[in-house]
């Protein structure tokens, strides 16, 4: 699935909800996160976060810590 790597922290310009056709990006306190189990690939998220936090998984910059991690804890919260 895509994913929401650190550069949206406390940003959270939200343009990626309003692209996603499924509704599977969730807001947190400081950030948004990708469902990954909805998430239907279609990449119409990623062009338009104006920080370019947005990535495939297998794409994001390694410097940006764990987002399998983060995006788990996220969701095992809700
Ligand atoms: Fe939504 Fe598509 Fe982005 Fe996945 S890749 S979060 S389905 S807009
Ligand atoms: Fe965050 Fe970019 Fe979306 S800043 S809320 S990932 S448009």
């Amino acid at each position: 699935s895509y994913v929401i790597a650190l550069p949206c922290v406390d940003v959270k310009d939200r343009s990626c909800i309003d692209e996603c056709p499924v509704d599977c990006i969730y807001e947190g306190r400081r950030a948004l996160y990708i469902q990954p189990d909805e998430c239907v690939d279609c990449g119409a998220c990623e062009p338009v976060c104006p920080v370019e936090a947005i990535y495939f998984e297998d794409d994001v910059p390694a410097e940006w810590g764990d987002h399998r991690g983060s995006n788990a804890e996220f969701f095992s919260a809700l």
